[in-house]
């Protein structure tokens, strides 16, 4: 049920929430004040179904998490081409302001370290910085589904310390990586690191980036498939600096963190994560951030190297057999994102029946996360008052062995199903 997974969130927030390692950024004032206890999750399926637990309201500063957002917009708007020849697609293996170039080609390595997305902000066209930062926060805000706003102390601030930023800059401009002003340049950058988010806007920009560029929410194509492949390519490879290869590992999804405290993470066709707690390890990654993540990962299975070996849509076909009893009939391969959906849809529709049968027989294979959904479905909708039989002839969410804690609730075919609610006066 919408119901479980809430439930889910809800536990795995609970668990980081005595979690105080870490500090808040210092190098500037604003972020040094905010409250270090400001904890918030939000996941968006695929279709723009979106769960929130804790502190999904509170708006910081989008930071590094802009960097794969302006890349994406740099290929768009010149094409991978233009955009290759000055930014690389190796990762760095350096912290996020290491002031470096490639040995041999002498543009940045790629573009979620400092060097790269500066050269990312110059390719956005734009005759003026005012021109070029209206471009970057449109773009950002159709992926957000709600039109975004820049944090003007953050800008000031991000601007009056930025020496480090300014010295890659004038780096690239002398090897030719950036065109034109590197101080006009600079300016745009700020600006996108000082646009204030939700997790909740995070979440929703990683489920456009999981939808291939289509935002769910708003139904609008925001970029198109292969540039989102590009960016998510990039984001599995160095969107945690120096942390990556253990993030790639424990976690499996492309993300990107940001010294605002924010992650966003995307498992491709199935979900957007948005994480916010602002305090941060050495790297400059939320440390709850990426705890909530690993837990999100393992316990809900969403390591993107699991790959459902089908990816036709889960539920086949619904329909009520006489009234009071409606069947869902799932097929493929079960994971979260397609149990989720199932469960989603039977709960919304609660109201139009008495029993739900659920009918797995052409399910092929199912994870732990999938399974204890839909055993756990029983409970929320018994609590509701309804009743919820299920039709797995090869015990694959209910093994053989366990049938028995199931009694007179699982079958093996359909019209046993049918027969046992007929039996209990239901249609
Ligand atoms: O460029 C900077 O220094 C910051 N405005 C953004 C850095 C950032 O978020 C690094 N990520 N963890």
């Amino acid at each position: 049920m919408a119901d479980l997974v809430q439930h889910y969130l809800d536990r795995i927030r609970a668990e980081q929430i005595e979690l105080r390692d870490g500090t808040l950024a210092s190098y500037i004032p604003e972020l040094a004040d905010v409250d270090p206890e400001g904890f918030g999750l939000s996941l968006s399926s695929s279709d723009g179904y979106v769960y929130e637990s804790g502190d999904t309201a509170v708006e910081f500063t989008i930071q590094s998490i802009s960097k794969p957002f302006t890349y994406a917009l740099a290929l768009s708007q010149i094409g991978q081409d233009a955009v290759d020849a000055r930014i690389g697609v190796e990762p760095s293996g350096e912290a996020f302001n290491e002031i470096s170039v490639d040995d041999v080609t002498k543009t940045p390595k790629n573009a979620m370290i400092n060097a790269g997305a500066i050269a990312a902000v110059s390719l956005i066209p734009g005759a003026s910085p005012d021109e070029r930062f209206d471009r970057i926060l449109a773009f950002y805000s159709a992926c957000a589904g709600r039109r975004l706003d820049i944090d003007m102390d953050v800008y000031l601030s991000e601007k009056e310390t930025g020496n480090r930023n300014r010295a890659i800059a004038y780096m690239l401009t002398s090897f030719g990586v950036l065109d034109g002003d590197p101080d006009d340049v600079l300016d745009v950058y700020f600006r996108q690191c000082s646009v204030k988010v939700t997790s909740t806007d995070l979440a929703r920009m990683a489920a456009t980036l999981a939808r291939g560029g289509l935002n769910p929410l708003t139904g609008r194509r925001v970029v198109d498939a292969g540039v989102v492949r590009r960016t998510l390519s990039v984001m599995v490879t160095c969107g945690m600096y120096d942390a990556t290869g253990d993030w790639v590992s424990a976690v499996g999804m492309p993300a990107k963190s940001g010294v605002g405290g924010g992650i966003v993470a995307v498992l491709p066709g199935q979900l957007g994560i948005g994480v916010y707690s602002p305090r941060l390890d050495s790297r400059g990654n939320s440390v709850r951030g990426v705890q909530v993540c690993r837990s999100l990962s393992a316990q809900l299975g969403l390591h993107f190297l699991t790959v459902g070996r089908e990816s036709s849509s889960t539920l086949r076909a619904v329909f009520d057999v006489s009234p009071g009893i409606r069947v869902y009939e799932v097929q493929g391969d079960l994971l979260f994102a397609g149990a989720e959906q199932v469960l989603r849809t039977a709960e919304h529709e609660r109201g139009e029946y008495d029993v739900a049968v659920l009918d797995v027989t052409r399910v092929d294979d199912i994870n732990d996360a999938a399974r204890g959904m839909l055993t756990g479905m029983r409970a929320s909708l018994t609590a509701a008052g309804k009743e919820a039989y299920l039709v797995d002839p090869d015990g694959r969410v209910v093994p053989a062995d366990r049938r028995d804690d199931y009694d007179a609730i699982v079958f093996r075919t359909l019209d046993e199903a049918v027969d046992a609610a007929r039996q209990s006066g239901i249609g």
